[in-house]
């Protein structure tokens, strides 16, 4: 059966006092709203359709570059869940399956409860809604139930004190044939105490025509949604407190997890041993059995198995780390990578290069990547020997087990095998740092006794 996610992502977010659209502000290091699309992902979807409004631009271009194939449509103005539900309608055309809402800043929706609905689907319900129980229900809508049959949704602004007493709540997620639910929203009016359109009517106008409306249940935890920069602090915690949990679980050694801080889509394999105080960035994958030791900052970087990274190295978009490479303390890798074996044990910075396998590369070594406007690339091949406080001006390259004398401003190409040196040449003056020592202080001494 094929799926089309609508999310929801017009809403204001007042109450995050940000310029920010409320479902672009991050947890993981992701926007919420690439949770939500990615919470659906599970279902496979065969469209994807994202109602954006407040900062419209941004929000479309944030679920652009996660999902390129997405469509965007405005709702210009709000008037309510329902009424952006309705706003699908163009996306949908020749679109014949379920149909599955989302909210934009709801993004902790597991795999597990679209499948178990799409079960509850398959197994008969016309509507299917995912509900709750909340210890502290608040102002969520209310699920007025018989069973698990659902009999309405009753908002709290429109509910009884006996219905606000109620437990079960609406989280906001629906599944319904697509061609149905777009039938439903058509019916809804907005006589209600906050004069919108209400997706949640859909179930009485839906029983009323005979539809069968169904509750499937998850934990609250799931259904965590952010209104305030509180609440975005607490997501960011359960949803580093899962990664950990995850990792663990796939057999990732976190020596003390609650420091290891994850991304939304972070990948590390089983065996892997994570040292304290490790943050990953967006786009860090880590193979099985390397090792990253403490105070590592990891983002867009692959390390394979058997590398050892840190501890205090920074590794940045387009580093990558082939098997059993060595990048120790204070090194900064950048949009470069290093063949099997190469080792950068110490206070480096290798931007935009290419190095071989088994190359050592020295302390101290900078790849001088940036002239001021352009960047351009260090090729070093492979067992060549880079020598401490080697300056790689580049464009350059240093061939095969090549060497550089330390401390040298390479800018010319090194021919594979070559020794280039590049340095001021030693002058060494006999019995000159004793006379030197003995004038100063002389000098010392004449300044003293002048007061
Ligand atoms: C909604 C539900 C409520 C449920 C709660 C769960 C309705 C009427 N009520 O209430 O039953 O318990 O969520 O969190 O559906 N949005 C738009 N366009 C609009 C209005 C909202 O895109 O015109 C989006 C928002 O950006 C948000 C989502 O829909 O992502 C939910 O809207 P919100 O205003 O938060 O609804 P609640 O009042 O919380
Ligand atoms: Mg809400």
């Amino acid at each position: 059966m094929d799926h089309a996610l609508i999310i929801l992502a017009a809403g204001k977010g007042t109450r995050m006092k940000s310029d920010l659209p409320k479902v672009l502000h991050e947890i993981g290091q992701a926007p919420m709203l690439v949770h939500a699309i990615a919470a659906g992902a599970a279902l496979e979807p065969a469209r994807v359709i994202v109602i954006t409004g407040h900062g419209a631009d941004a929000v479309k271009a944030a679920a652009l570059a996660y999902e390129p194939d997405a469509h965007c449509l405005l709702q210009e103005p709000q008037l309510g869940t329902g009424h952006a539900v309705a706003q699908a309608a163009p996306a949908l055309e020749g679109f014949h399956g379920e149909a599955v809402v989302l909210y934009g800043d709801t993004p902790f929706i597991r795999p597990q409860t679209l499948s178990a609905m799409a079960e509850a689907r398959a197994a008969g319900a016309d509507l299917v809604v995912l509900g709750f129980e909340a210890a502290d229900p608040g102002r969520y809508g209310r699920l007025i139930t018989q069973g698990d049959t659902l009999l309405k949704i009753t908002e709290f602004k429109d509910a009884s004190s006996e219905e606000q007493a109620i437990n079960l709540c609406n989280s906001g997620v629906i599944m319904a044939d697509a061609g149905q639910l777009m039938d439903l929203v058509g019916a809804l009016g907005n006589d209600n105490a906050a004069a919108e359109y209400y997706l949640t009517d859909i179930v009485e106008i839906g029983r009323a025509r005979g539809l069968r409306a169904q509750v499937v249940r998850c934990d609250e935890a799931e259904t965590q949604g952010v209104n305030s920069r509180a609440q975005l602090a607490e997501a960011e915690a359960s949803f580093q407190t899962r990664c950990r949990a995850e990792a663990l679980e796939n057999g990732v050694t976190l020596i003390a997890p609650e420091t290891v801080f994850f991304a939304q889509d972070t990948v590390i394999g089983r065996d892997a041993i994570i040292e304290p105080n490790v943050v990953f960035g967006p786009g860090a994958s880590i193979e099985t059995g390397a090792r990253i030791r403490a105070f590592c900052h990891i983002e867009g970087a692959h390390v394979s198995r058997g590398a050892i990274v840190g501890p205090y190295a920074r590794l940045r978009p387009g580093a990558e780390l082939s098997e059993d490479v060595h990048i120790g303390n204070f090194v900064e890798v950048k949009n470069a990578t290093l063949g099997a074996g190469a080792k950068a044990n110490h206070l480096s910075y290798l931007g935009d290069a290419s190095i071989g396998a088994e190359s050592n590369i020295g302390a101290g070594t900078i790849t001088c990547n940036y002239d001021g406007v352009l960047k351009h690339r260090t090729q070093i091949g492979a067992r060549a020997f880079i020598g401490s406080n080697t300056m790689l001006v580049a464009p350059v390259s240093v061939g095969d087990e090549a060497m550089t004398g330390s401390g040298s401003v390479i800018t010319a190409d090194v021919p594979e095998k070559a020794m280039a040196i590049g340095r001021a040449k030693q002058v060494t003056k006999p019995g000159l740092a004793a006379k030197l020592r003995a004038h100063l202080q002389a000098l010392k001494s004449k300044r003293q006794n002048e007061g």
